[in-house]
């Protein structure tokens, strides 16, 4: 046996004991309690999601939304768990001199969805994906970022526990390790002081970066902090031809994934988020993966599967980027889905053939 079936054999047997001793809290049907566990990082506690909402018209224009109302229940019937709502809420707040106030409409959006979520007992995941901005210019944007969570917190006191925030996606550049810890530190006590128990997603700055758990900075006395990372190694890979990176990236195409070394890459930097979960106490997340359409389809579907599986074994609950625009795991120009990627990410999808 080489050393790294070796390896893989000692994860899986640890994420088999990981699933038979929390396989019922996991997928708890009771509804309202995401049951935290303080000691042991609890595996699927959000279970299976996927990234919804980011990029469609529904904010500006909700007749002209893409996500339409009975996705919820296919996204449901598919067997997610959750959503991770991404929003850009700082377009839609009024201004300084109102404590940038999100507007009215803003508010029935967000409820159409956060509702219909809740009905079909998807969990949802408020992710603010003000990440640019955020990490552009921390300072002009620190009231704004202030005064969103202090609106999310007094709008969802009464909710249940399945609705949870997320601080902020990717923080990055000016948002360095040392002031995003006081950035979250200053949004998570404006939560706390009225939703003591919310459980709460922070992650590391470099893009959520799976290294750099350690630099994070998360009150000890706080057991409702789950702790989120994005993978999205080797970037070569999974972003080619994508517009949105540098020129290299961008004018590369047909790398394919899947040796041995590569998958053993994966393993490598989850398990050394594993550990360093287990020793600060922290449930991981794994909060957005993938690789662009652009790539191979075979590697995607391979690569999809891989960093699924190893994130199951690390017994963490994931969330795949995204449902619609790019990376789709559902094809909403034909409505249906995007069968090699859902398989790869639900194997016994009760809605694949
Ligand atoms: C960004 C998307 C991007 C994705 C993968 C997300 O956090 O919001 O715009 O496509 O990461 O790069």
């Amino acid at each position: 046996m080489n050393s790294f079936i070796k390896f893989s054999a000692i994860i899986t047997a640890c994420a088999a004991f990981l699933f038979s001793a929390h396989t019922e809290t996991a997928f708890a049907a009771d509804g309202d309690s995401l049951q935290l566990a303080p000691m042991t990082p609890a595996p699927l506690e959000l279970g299976r999601g996927v990234n919804v909402l980011g990029y469609d018209p529904i904010w500006n224009n909700f007749e002209q939304r893409r996500f339409k109302a009975e996705y919820f229940t296919k996204i449901k019937e598919a067997g997610f768990d959750h959503l991770r709502l991404n929003i850009h809420p700082f377009r839609h707040q009024l201004g300084a001199d109102e404590g940038y106030r999100m507007k009215d409409e803003w508010y029935q959006t967000l409820d159409w969805i956060v509702d219909n979520a809740l009905r079909n007992d998807l969990k949802i995941i408020l992710d603010l994906h003000e990440y640019n901005a955020m990490s552009e210019d921390p300072e002009g944007n620190r009231e704004r970022f202030l005064s969103f969570w202090r609106q999310m917190s007094d709008k969802f006191t009464s909710y249940s526990n399945r609705v949870v925030f997320e601080l902020l996606n990717e923080p990055h550049d000016k948002l360095d390790a040392k002031l995003w810890n006081v950035y979250a530190k200053d949004a998570l006590a404006v939560i706390r002081e009225k939703n003591p128990e919310r459980p709460v997603i922070i992650g590391a700055t470099q893009w959520n970066s799976i290294n750099l758990l350690h630099t994070l900075e998360l009150p000890a006395d706080d057991p409702n902090i789950l702790v989120t990372v994005h993978y999205y190694k080797p970037m070569r890979f999974t972003h080619q031809g994508a517009s949105w990176v540098g020129e290299e990236l961008r004018n590369t195409s047909g790398v394919t994934w899947g040796t041995d070394e590569e998958k053993a890459a994966v393993v490598k930097d989850f398990e050394e988020a594993r550990k360093w979960g287990v020793d600060n106490n922290r449930i991981v997340y794994l909060g957005e993966f993938g690789a662009y359409d652009k790539a191979p389809t075979e590697s995607r579907v391979t690569y999809t599967d891989y960093v699924c599986r190893t994130c199951e074994k690390m017994g963490w609950s994931w969330g795949y980027w995204q449902f619609d625009s790019d990376f789709i795991v559902f094809d909403v120009k034909n409505d249906k889905w995007v069968e090699p990627i859902l398989g790869a990410l639900i194997p016994n999808s009760p809605v694949l053939k």
